[in-house]
């Protein structure tokens, strides 16, 4: 059996694997078959999201694995997100028991809000809402999830694109801690001020677009195409994503690489067995621009849109 990544201990005591498989944008078609070879070669964090539409194939894949006998449910830990439409207290219960559905599971490792701000619900199959925002306090909507936790239905909870102070905020006012926030986090947009922080608060950060959604035709980002890059995966004898999912595991981040492509779900999970120095850690620090590559413009004029503050 493959080797499986280190864990992380949350501060509910739950442990989380460090490295996951992100599955934005990965089709139907796809997203069942990455799952699959991602357990086969050591995954046992999978990340996914009501919105993505793809929790379907995602469970299917983790049952099929398990009636396999691969892994047992208690080996894989499962992320999934409550959407935006889902705000309104009284939709929540519903919409954790919708995922759960879809994943044909009993319980999720870890649910997040996936963001501070809601949108108008227009039916379920209405996944990305009508175009209105709505003013739902995300407290309120935090209250909500602690009873998915009571329940059962979540072992975890946690946040997702919250800045310090909205998650300080929920931290003064909860009776259930966030256990993650999950933000954009890679050496373009490292977000050590928010690590920082959450690590004082015992919140882990899993970073999402960790490669920055690299675009080879542009060459872009510099942080994998660059000669600087490009030295430092010679040095290491590793690929410039390798080089780059390490960094932000140094950093304390658990990075969740998207990929339904076998050979680069392998790649991005080889990255266990090297370590980069501190001199070379400030290497790749020096590619942060402070450049968000996802800012949610639609939602900037909200009271919670969260990124109008440095961190
Ligand atoms: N909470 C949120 O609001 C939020 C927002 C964005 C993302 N996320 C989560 O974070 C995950 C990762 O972010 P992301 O998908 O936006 O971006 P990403 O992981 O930085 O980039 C994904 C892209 O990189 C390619 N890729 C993966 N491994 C590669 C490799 N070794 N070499 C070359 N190209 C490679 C993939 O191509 P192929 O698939 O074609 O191989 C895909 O096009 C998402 O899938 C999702 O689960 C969460």
């Amino acid at each position: 059996m493959s080797p499986t990544a280190p864990k992380i201990k949350l501060s509910n005591g739950q442990e989380i694997p460090s490295i996951g498989l992100g599955t934005w944008r990965s089709r139907k078609s796809e997203a069942e078959s990455a799952v699959r070879d991602a357990i086969d070669l050591g995954y046992r964090h999978i990340d996914t999201a009501f919105v993505y539409e793809n929790e379907d194939e995602v469970g299917r894949a983790i049952n099929a694995k398990i009636a396999e006998g691969i892994i047992k449910r208690e080996d894989i830990f499962v992320v999934t997100k409550l959407a935006g439409i889902h705000h309104d207290p009284h939709l929540v219960e519903h919409a954790c028991r919708k995922s759960l559905s879809n994943l044909a599971l009993e319980y999720i490792d870890l649910y997040l809000m996936h963001f501070p701000v809601g949108q108008i619900y227009a039916g379920d199959e209405n996944v990305h809402g009508s175009s209105k925002l709505s003013d739902v306090d995300y407290l309120d909507t935090w209250k909500a999830m602690e009873k998915l936790a009571d329940l059962g239905l979540a072992r975890g909870i946690g946040l997702s694109n919250f800045n310090a102070q909205q998650t300080e905020r929920v931290l003064q006012n909860c009776r259930i801690r966030p256990v993650v926030n999950q933000v954009e986090c890679h050496p373009g947009f490292n977000q050590k001020k928010l690590i920082e922080f959450s690590r004082q608060h015992e919140i882990v950060i899993t970073a999402y677009a960790p490669l920055a959604r690299p675009k080879p035709e542009h060459q872009w980002p510099p942080f994998l195409y660059d000669a600087k890059a490009r030295n430092l995966a010679q040095k290491y004898r590793k690929t410039a994503v390798q080089i780059c999912l390490r960094y932000l595991l140094q950093l304390g981040t658990i990075p969740i690489p998207k990929s339904v492509t076998k050979s680069r779900i392998a790649e991005n999970f080889n990255i266990f067995d090297f370590e980069l120095s501190c001199d070379d850690m400030k290497v790749m620090d020096d590619y942060h621009t402070g450049q968000r590559l996802i800012p949610f413009t639609a939602m900037s004029q909200h009271k919670y849109f969260p990124f109008n503050t440095e961190f």
